[in-house]
C-alpha cells in the first residue's frame, strides 16, 4: 500500500483517502510556502515565469489531495508584502496569472465544495484582481468543504500591525478596555480568523525559514522541509509530510504522554 503511494505511478483518484493514518491524527490546517519556481525554472534553462506557471499545476494538484484527505485548511503563500521588490515584469506577470488561475479555476473548486479565502492586504492589488478576489470569494462563501486560504501581499508583521490598530481604535471609542486585548481576543481580530491555528507548516525548495508568513498562527505548528522546488512536489511528497506529521508527539509545553 505505501509503496503504491510513493511509488512513481500517479496518484489515483481518492487514494489519498485510504492513507492508513487515524484522522485524529491529520493536521487540521496546513500552510505552505511555495518556494523554488524560479530555480526550477532556471534549472531547466528557463524563464522564471516559465516556474511560476508549472508551480500553478503544483497548487491544483495539492488542492485535490487536500480535498481527498477531507483537510479542514490548507493555507498558501502566494505573495508576500516583501516580493513587490521583484522586477515590476515578474510581479506583473504573477498579478496577471492569479487572476488567470481564478478565472480557470474556481468554477472546478466551486463544484468540489471549495470555500477560498484570501488574506494579506488584498485591497491593494489591481482593482481586476480585487474583483475576480471578491467574486470568487462570494461564490464559495457557503461551501462546506476545504478552507483553501490564499496569502496575497500578505506580511505576518503586516497582519499583526493591522490588528493591533483594529484594537487600539476599539480602544480609544471606549469599545473594549486595554486588559481584554488577549492572545485570544486577538486572535479573533487576525485575518485567519475563524480557521484553527496551524499545524504543519511545509516549505518547499530547501531554504528553512518562514519568510514573514503566519507568525502568529504558527505559535505551536511542526515544521517540515524539503528540497524539492514547488512545480516538482507531487501529491506524493505531500503526503509524505502529512504522515512524517502524523508520527509526531505534540507537547504544547505539557509533558510527553500527559
Ligand atoms: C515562489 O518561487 C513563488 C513566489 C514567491 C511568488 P520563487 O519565485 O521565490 O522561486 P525562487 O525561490 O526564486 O527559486
Ligand atoms: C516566500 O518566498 C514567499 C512566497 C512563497 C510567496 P520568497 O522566495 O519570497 O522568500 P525569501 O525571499 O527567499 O525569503
Ligand atoms: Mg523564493
Amino acid at each position: 500500500m505505501w509503496k503504491k503511494i510513493f511509488g512513481k505511478a500517479p496518484l489515483p483518484k481518492n487514494e489519498a483517502a485510504l492513507l492508513d493514518i487515524e484522522r485524529s491524527r491529520l493536521p487540521r490546517h496546513v500552510a505552505v510556502i511555495m518556494d523554488g519556481n524560479g530555480r526550477w525554472a532556471k534549472g531547466q534553462g528557463f524563464l522564471r515565469t516559465v516556474g511560476h506557471r508549472a508551480g500553478v499545476d503544483t497548487l491544483h494538484d495539492i488542492l485535490d489531495t487536500a480535498i481527498d484527505l477531507k483537510l479542514e485548511v490548507l493555507t498558501v503563500y502566494a505573495f508576500s508584502t516583501e516580493n513587490w521588490k521583484r522586477p515590476h515584469e515578474e510581479v506583473d506577470f504573477l498579478m496577471r496569472l492569479f487572476s488567470e488561475y481564478l478565472d480557470k479555476e474556481e468554477r472546478e473548486m466551486h463544484e468540489k465544495n471549495v470555500r477560498i479565502r484570501f488574506i494579506g492586504r488584498v485591497d491593494e492589488l489591481t482593482p481586476e484582481l480585487i474583483q475576480r478576489v471578491r467574486h470568487a470569494e462570494s461564490l464559495m462563501k457557503d461551501n462546506t468543504g476545504v478552507n483553501f486560504c490564499v496569502a496575497v501581499n500578505y506580511g505576518g508583521q503586516d497582519e499583526i500591525c493591522r490588528t493591533a490598530q483594529e484594537l487600539a481604535r476599539k480602544v480609544q471609542e471606549g469599545a473594549l478596555s486595554p486588559e481584554e486585548i488577549t492572545p485570544e481576543s486577538f486572535e479573533t481580530a487576525l485575518d485567519t480568523k475563524e480557521l484553527p491555528p496551524v499545524d504543519l507548516v511545509i516549505r518547499t525548495s530547501g531554504d528553512m525559514r518562514l519568510s514573514n508568513f503566519l507568525l502568529w498562527q504558527t505559535a505551536y505548528a511542526e515544521f517540515w522541509f524539503t528540497e524539492t522546488n514547488w512545480p516538482d512536489f507531487k501529491p506524493a511528497c505531500f503526503l509524505e509530510a502529512i504522515r512524517d506529521y502524523a508520527g509526531r508527539e505534540r507537547r504544547f509545553g505539557g509533558i510527553k504522554g500527559k
